[in-house]
């Protein structure tokens, strides 16, 4: 077989027990899929990390299909089509959407997201799995319509380095949002939240108490909470939002995603006696709002007023490694592999 008919790919070897590790991934080889109706074979090009990869990998699954053992690793990635049998997608198109760790997959527009074609653009390809894929989406939507951010607003962002998180708070900043907070593990991460981020302050959840940082730093009350984080972070939050504050349940990291079954919060009636209002994020429900959100992101950065970090790693054999860094401390922004280069 030549290179071109091989397929290379990672397949879940076992279903991972607590944290997920590279040795729950095995490498394959196989010839190339055949197409049917409506399928498109995509050349990928990047990979997407992103913690619900972690969900995936339970037996439930949580919102998506679980993966089963022997199949292919999921993820978000880009790509260039090199076959097609769907009239919407052309030989070269470059596209964005669920892939798997393959070298060649075959994708289709059917899916809970679409496969969007990319436009041509000045900025670099792999944004469009950054600020401009599910993470800055979701900081997009979060931000302007479920946290609904105005000037008025002192703004607390946890997991504050993270693709999604840096991207809201930057959005919230770009909103003249009167005061934006991150919290990140360690001085290093707070002082790229500041000065590379641009919030206005950082509080170490590691190093320092969150509950008095958060009187000094917001003395009447945090009034929009975007969480990534859950478990004790948002229960100290509950307890330090203004009346008839806002809370965004994004994601929940403190977890480590290992079940589907998530310890709610204690502080629970917080939410009754400040008439606080909590509402969750799905990017699901915003499936055919997507180009919408990615134009009005490329319009905040072409005005630069918002900030993009990546940390791209090179290399198809890296594929497994790079997972479980998402849980146990990586660089500020979004966590990329590139595998491909376009023709
Ligand atoms: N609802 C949606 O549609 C949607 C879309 C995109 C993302 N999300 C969610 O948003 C969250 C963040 O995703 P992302 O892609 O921005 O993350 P990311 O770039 O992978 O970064 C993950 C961050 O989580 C923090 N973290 C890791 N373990 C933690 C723990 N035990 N406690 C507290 N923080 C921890 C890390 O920061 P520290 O080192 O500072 O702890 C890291 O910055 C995830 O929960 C993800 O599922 C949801």
């Amino acid at each position: 077989m030549t290179s071109r008919q091989i397929n290379r790919q990672w397949l879940l070897a076992r279903r991972p027990e607590g944290a997920v590790k590279p040795t729950d991934f095995v490498y394959n080889e196989v010839p190339l899929p055949t197409l049917g109706e409506g399928d498109v074979l995509v050349r990928t090009l990047y990979f997407g990390y992103d913690a619900s990869q972690r969900i995936w990998l339970t037996e439930d699954g949580g919102y998506m299909p679980p993966i089963q053992l022997g199949e292919p690793m999921r993820t978000m990635g880009i790509g260039q089509v090199v076959e097609s049998q769907n009239t919407e997608y052309e030989v070269g198109d470059l596209v964005e959407g669920f892939m798997s760790w393959q070298a060649y997959v075959i994708a289709r527009s059917d899916g809970p997201m679409p496969l969007r074609k990319l436009p041509k653009a000045s900025y670099p390809l792999s944004w469009n799995l950054s600020v401009l894929g599910v993470a800055g989406l979701a900081a997009y939507f979060g931000v302007t319509e479920v946290l609904s951010v105005t000037p008025e607003d002192t703004v607390v962002v946890s997991a504050a380095t993270g693709a999604t998180g840096s991207l809201a708070g930057g959005i919230a900043k770009a909103l003249g949002a009167k005061k934006v907070i991150g919290i990140a593990a360690g001085p290093e991460k707070c002082r790229w939240i500041v000065e590379k981020a641009g919030f206005d302050a950082a509080i170490d959840y590691k190093n320092e108490s969150l509950v008095e940082r958060l009187k000094e730093l917001c003395p009447n009350g945090v009034s929009a909470y975007f969480d990534n984080v859950g478990g004790d972070t948002l229960d100290a939050l509950l307890l330090h939002m203004a009346p008839q504050g806002r809370v965004l349940i994004c994601g929940a990291m403190s977890s480590g995603y290992t079940d589907v079954q998530i310890q709610g919060p204690r502080n629970y009636m917080q939410i009754c006696t400040q008439m606080l209002t909590v509402k969750g994020i799905h990017l699901f429900f915003y499936r055919d709002r997507l180009e919408e959100g990615a134009a009005h992101l490329a319009c905040l950065l072409a005005e630069g007023r918002l900030g993009v970090e990546e940390n791209v790693f090179e290399g198809f054999e890296k594929a497994p490694e790079l997972l479980p860094t998402i849980f146990s401390g990586k660089k500020p922004g979004k966590l990329l592999l590139k595998v491909g280069e376009p023709v």
